[in-house]
């Protein structure tokens, strides 16, 4: 079997073991670990195809534990088990590059099907050597869209961009918002000054610091050189502040300042540095809310909101969902060097009906999916179905069809029920709270699973 390398990380030992276990017998190469630490010295030291992390654990949560591993290993696909209901860690993980996520309690039917789906996709991209898909990147990108909600940000984009005012642009994550600011920038007089992005929920308080102020050499220890700021590098161009509701309290302060006063100085400077950028900010938070309950200053709210603009989600602009699938389509097939993929209307109408809670990243993950794994070029509403998640768990069980596969799937369960009860001394209610399952329930799985609890 190829691409059958895994590693599971957990912090709790009983349910590590467990899979480790199973996915042995299933003749799959694990790995464990406990500590997402140690994943990350695994992941260096070792080879894997497929990581499958936990949410919360006590030194990395899994959505910086992905993020890691794709700088590490951008290869490994990975998987992210959130707690029931959490959709916003479950789109933040598609943001860093998570293959999927599957939500708790663990359907181990939905974790298998996705398994075997990451080794046919690593498998079809091998086998025809694909470029790096993520080179679809937003510096060539259009921003598409007839949808009356579209229009209006694109007439918001040309007016705005004859004036200098600070910007807000608010929306859920995947709307478009990066696209947004670039758009801004590009039509606007600062065309030829830099466009300088920070990501400010990615730097410490300390680093955010210096990087948006600069620092003189010697400021603080490890400051050998002297250190230009984001503030300076976006004199006469735009400064896009990515996230901005995640900066700490003192930062806000200072931002205040060099938005008000039009000068700052570098970290353990004295010398006053004019600057003159055009400020964007975007986030996905509530910035209003943020004020209310005072972790975001009102001052400062009032200074980059002075133009709102809000990015519908995608679910609320459908008319736009078929431009954007034969768009990304045609860039996918030309990139990864497929053929044309035409879709039914069925097909189409299954897509327009979908939620898709990560907008427009999730559309562009799903079309790359389509592209490479369908065998056929004619798309209809079953294939669709495959690659797109429905709120309740059903969407791939049109597979079930296939005999071997509901087999396997049911030994696997199977296992997995003996596994847990052997761990848990068979004892039922602590083998059913360790499952996520009613007692109840573990009980007529028991039964429907012919599994023979009189031990010797
Ligand atoms: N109107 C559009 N037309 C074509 N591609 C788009 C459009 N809007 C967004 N995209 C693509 O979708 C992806 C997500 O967009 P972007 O990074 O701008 O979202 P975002 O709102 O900044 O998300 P986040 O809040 O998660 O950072 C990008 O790859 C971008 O190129
Ligand atoms: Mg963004």
């Amino acid at each position: 079997m190829l691409f059958n390398r895994l590693l599971i990380v957990d912090d709790d030992d009983n349910f590590i073991n467990v899979y480790k276990k199973i996915f042995t017998r299933k003749k799959y190469l694990v790995e464990i670990t406990n500590s997402a630490k140690q994943a990350i010295d695994m992941i260096m030291q070792d080879e894997f195809d497929i990581l499958i992390t936990d949410m919360y654990m006590p030194e990395l949560n899994g959505i910086d534990l992905i993020k890691k591993v794709k700088q590490l290993s951008p290869n490994i696909e990975t998987i992210l088990v959130t707690g029931n209901g959490s959709i916003e860690n479950a789109v933040n993980a598609i943001k860093e590059g998570a293959y999927t996520y599957i939500q708790k309690p663990i359907d181990f039917e939905e974790l298998l099907f996705n398994i075997k789906k990451i080794q046919e996709y690593k498998q079809a991209k091998h086998k025809n050597s694909f470029k790096k898909s993520e080179s679809i990147n937003n510096d060539r990108i259009f921003f598409i869209g007839n949808d009356p909600k579209i229009i209006t940000i694109k007439k918001q984009i040309q007016v705005i961009a004859n004036s200098d005012s600070s910007v807000l642009i608010t929306g859920e994550s995947g709307t478009g918002k990066e696209l947004v600011a670039k758009a801004i920038h590009d039509s606007s007089c600062r065309k030829n000054g830099k466009l300088v992005k920070v990501n400010c929920s990615s730097l410490s308080e300390g680093i955010m610091e210096s990087e948006l102020f600069g620092h003189e050499k010697g400021a603080f220890t490890g400051a050998i050189a002297t250190k230009i700021g984001r503030f300076e590098m976006a004199d006469k161009g735009t400064l896009f502040l990515d996230e901005i509701g995640e900066i700490s309290h003192s930062i806000q302060i200072k931002l205040l300042r060099v938005l008000q006063e039009k000068e700052f100085e570098r970290v353990g400077g004295n010398e006053t540095i004019k600057t003159n950028f055009r400020l964007v900010c975007a986030t996905n938070k509530n910035l209003m809310e943020e004020v209310k309950n005072g972790t975001f200053r009102q001052d400062l709210y009032y200074r980059i909101n002075v133009i709102p603009v809000e990015v519908a989600p995608l679910r609320e602009r459908k008319s736009d969902i078929a431009t954007l699938v034969e768009y990304y389509s045609n860039e996918f097939a030309k990139e990864l060097n497929r053929n044309k993929i035409a879709y039914s209307i069925e097909a189409m109408k299954t897509l327009t009906e979908y939620e898709w809670p990560g907008n427009i990243r999730e559309l562009k993950n799903i079309v790359e999916r389509i592209v490479v794994l369908s065998a056929d070029t004619n798309i209809g509403a079953k294939e669709v179905n495959k690659y797109i998640r429905k709120s309740n768990t059903t969407s791939h069980k049109d597979n079930s069809d296939n005999k071997s596969y509901r087999e396997a799937k049911l030994e696997f369960e199977k296992e997995y029920t003996i596994q847990a009860l052997e761990n848990n001394n068979w004892n039922i209610t602590k083998t059913a709270e360790f499952m996520g399952i009613a007692r109840k329930n573990l009980q007529a799985k028991i039964k429907t699973l012919n599994i023979s609890t009189h031990r010797p």
